[in-house]
């Protein structure tokens, strides 16, 4: 495989985001197979923030965050056939939306089909299979064994949609992805620094324009593939410098190799103005993940086998974000 790589496109300018990555996005952009429902993607998420955005506590405007969960791919054929895709399982995604909705945040939750959902860990792989029986009379139970997790999932779910602090879109395409991103961070704009962006998602690096693609299923019989890669345009810095320059920005870093994870991490926080990154080795992400900000580099552990790290991870992030918010408004 022939991979075009613009690693060497610094992002060196602060404040606007320097014209290779410009013109990078643009193209990415104006050349994506056109976003299916765009406009009920676009009522729906209008909805959600004018909503929770006129909802106030003691802390002021209740905080939106959206949380980014899941692998995008990469499909090799207009009529997908065959796709690139990677490990992510969305858990991170999942769990850490549900410490953000009991952190009193309003979450919209861009998640990868088939992934994780928040409030679904303690099911079993086949739920319907699993949790229900069906009874003489054909009426449908829950087995004994599982009604405590059915119970947690029913009412932590109920809690968070019915009372509309739960918006959850779906992604598969790298392509449907970064326009729904660049959707819902346009909307969140007028959220100011009550807005947080929490991206968790394994982000394609390189893919097939839609242009170059094979219309239809490659053909085995044409021998050996040889196919160029392009890069996919960093959306970070445009995220951070165009779409909601006010928002507070937490991304992540995965390697797995341990000598070069902390040193990425520190990188991308300067290079994007990230507020925050999280880094985190492939084995071990369950466990513990390093949390890297301006004031330096905090180790994360989870407190036990059965705890999740999401738990502390998202109490210092919220903490973050609430010193953010007063030195904006001070
Ligand atoms: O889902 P799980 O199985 O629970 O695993 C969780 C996780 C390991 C996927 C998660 O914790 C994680 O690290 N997610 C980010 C993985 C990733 O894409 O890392 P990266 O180093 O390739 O990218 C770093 C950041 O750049 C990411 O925040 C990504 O959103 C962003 N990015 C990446 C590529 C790209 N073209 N544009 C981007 O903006």
């Amino acid at each position: 495989m022939d991979v075009v790589n613009n690693s060497d496109t610094m992002d060196n300018n602060l404040d606007t985001v320097d014209e290779t990555t410009s013109v990078q996005v643009k193209s990415f952009f104006e050349t994506a197979p056109i976003l299916k429902d765009a406009n009920s993607i676009t009522g729906k998420v209008t909805r959600f923030i004018d909503q929770n955005s006129s909802i106030s506590g003691n802390e002021g405007p209740r905080r939106v965050v959206c949380v980014t969960s899941g692998g995008t791919t990469v499909p090799l054929e207009q009529r997908c056939v065959r796709y690139i895709d990677n490990f992510s399982s969305g858990h991170r995604g999942a769990t850490s939306t549900e410490y953000f909705l009991k952190a009193g945040y309003s979450v919209i939750f861009l998640y990868r089909r088939g992934t994780c959902q928040p409030y679904c860990r303690s099911l079993p792989d086949d739920p319907l299979l699993e949790c229900f029986k069906l009874t003489g009379d054909s009426r449908i139970e829950v087995r004994e064994s599982h009604s405590e997790a059915v119970k947690s999932t029913l009412s932590g779910h109920h809690a968070a949609v019915s009372g509309g602090f739960l918006l959850k879109l779906p992604f598969t395409t790298i392509f449907e992805y970064l326009q729904i991103l660049r959707l819902i961070a346009t909307s969140m704009k007028n959220l100011g620094p009550n807005a947080m962006f929490y991206l968790a998602a394994a982000v394609s690096d390189f893919y097939v324009p839609w242009e170059s693609m094979a219309v239809h299923k490659i053909q085995s019989a044409s021998g050996p593939l040889d196919m160029r890669l392009a890069q996919v345009p960093k959306m970070l810095s445009v995220l951070r410098k165009e779409w909601a320059p006010t928002a507070f920005c937490v991304s992540f870093k995965l390697e797995t190799d341990t000598d070069i994870l902390l040193e990425k991490a520190g990188t991308a926080l300067k290079r994007y103005k990230m507020h925050a990154v999280v880094a985190n080795e492939l084995s071990t992400r369950k466990e513990v993940v390093i949390l890297v900000t301006n004031s330096g580099k905090v180790s994360v552990h989870r407190e036990n086998d059965r705890s999740d790290v999401e738990s502390p991870l998202i109490k210092q992030l919220v903490e973050k974000h609430s010193s953010y918010i007063k030195e904006i408004n001070a």
